[in-house]
């Protein structure tokens, strides 16, 4: 049977292949610490209680019917409150947008800006910039970045190819990498979008930027840099994807907002109004009041994000135990998000049982099958097949399961000749 040209050239995901691999040895009664899905054990790191209860309570209280199309008032004031706060950007509720989860605000960002055939300009490896391609029919641009720069783009890096671009996909921090932009590269970068616009004729379509920042709040160190904070003259520009997913451990919540231009944001509500993507109401009504109150957001982060930062640690310093008894295996300090970039450098290396390890791919499953760790290689988002960095999410494993990964990985790696 015919479907459209789009259903027929969808991709599948990498990371659901690994999966199908990961559920059938647990099918067989083998354990398998999972560092492939981004997202969390909720029974390790729930939601926060008065979050939860905030929840119960709304649908008590009958808060069931449609949420308005650009979301609940009282959530987008405090959205408003939240970013002046948190970043001291300025926007006001006209300027922000509810729905549910960040994925569609992302996907109507495209819809919004993109045409057949425009050009989007994004850094891999990132997160899913492809597939709102490849639904837009954008002429995807794609910069390989480096693991030298921590695998973040740089304004030479990106300079050469915005030229007649509709669109810039940026993200700090990083999914896959967990590294985030420097504050002067960031800078580097606003300069040329603020340049490159400098040069279109009037009526002709602008650079924007789309700034996916989902992860700001989970940074360990280091601050977190966005684009209008540092050059305010980009505000009419820069569309802004956040929301609770990640950093209230709450991606089944489905929560997001994205802000920015006024009339760009009303295009999107129209967009996501037309998908029917809302937040669900209860959800809406209890974020709102979650986010009022300062004391519980606060000790939920300062909690979580101690957690998140000790498996990152752990497994980065047990990378770097191997790496100093001579593995071949590197790890890039944990910035922020819940993910840590390792090496695992055993390409063209020899299994157990005869098989030589041609791909990351490859690599992947070894360590699936042999040390039961289970990872996803960067060319899951977008890198070359013979690149041998990975990504390790830490959300759905304890501190000791990821203490006890270590040695299985050390064995696993020593058998390869
Ligand atoms: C960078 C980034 N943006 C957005 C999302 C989507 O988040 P949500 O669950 O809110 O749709 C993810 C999810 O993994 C992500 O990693």
């Amino acid at each position: 049977m015919s479907t459209s040209q789009l259903a027929q050239t969808l991709k599948g995901s990498e990371i659901i292949k690994i999966g199908a691999e990961i559920n059938e040895l647990k099918r067989q009664g083998q354990q398998i610490a999972n560092l492939t899905i981004g997202d969390f054990d909720s029974n390790i790191y729930p939601i926060p209680d008065e979050l939860k209860q905030g929840i119960i309570d709304a649908y008590q209280h009958n808060q069931t019917n449609y949420p308005p199309a650009e979301g609940v008032a009282a959530l987008r004031q405090e959205v408003s409150a939240f970013l002046k706060k948190h970043f001291g950007l300025d926007y006001n509720a006209n300027q922000i947008l509810i729905s549910s989860g960040s994925r569609p605000l992302i996907y109507s960002t495209f819809l919004a800006l993109i045409d057949k055939g425009d050009k989007v300009v994004y850094p891999v490896p990132s997160w899913n910039n492809n597939h709102y391609c490849h639904l837009t029919s954008a002429e995807e641009v794609q910069i390989i970045t480096r693991a030298e720069h921590d695998f973040m783009p740089t304004a030479d890096d990106i300079r050469p190819h915005l030229k007649g671009a509709t669109l810039l996909a940026l993200c700090s921090p990083l999914n896959p990498t967990g590294t985030m932009f420097d504050k002067k590269d960031l800078e580097e970068i606003c300069d040329l979008v603020i340049e490159e616009n400098k040069n279109r004729l009037p009526g002709e379509k602008p650079l924007y930027m789309m700034y996916d920042q989902i992860y700001s709040m989970l940074t360990f160190n280091k601050e977190h840099v966005d684009p209008v904070t540092l050059r305010p003259e980009l505000k009419d520009y820069v569309i802004y994807i956040d929301g609770i997913s990640k950093c209230l451990a709450a991606t089944g919540v489905r929560v997001g907002w994205g802000f920015g231009p006024e009339k760009i944001i009303g295009q999107m509500r129209s967009i996501v109004g037309h998908m029917g993507a809302w937040a669900p109401k209860p959800e809406q009504v209890a974020t709102a009041e979650f986010l009022k109150t300062e004391q519980p957001l606060n000790n939920y982060l300062a909690k979580f994000k101690s957690e998140i930062q000790t498996s990152l640690t752990t497994l980065y310093d047990g990378f770097q135990q191997l790496k100093a008894e001579g593995f071949s295996v590197d790890a890039i300090e944990p910035m922020g998000a819940i993910y840590l970039t390792v090496k695992v450098d055993y390409i063209g290396r020899t299994t157990p049982t005869g098989e030589i390890l041609n791909s990351s791919a490859d690599i992947n499953f070894y360590l699936i099958k042999e040390a039961k760790v289970a990872l996803v290689p960067f060319s899951a988002f977008g890198t070359d097949d013979s690149i041998t960095w990975f990504r390790a999410s830490v959300g759905t494993c304890t501190h000791e399961e990821i203490r006890q990964m270590i040695p299985r990985i050390k064995d696993a790696l020593a058998k390869l000749k």
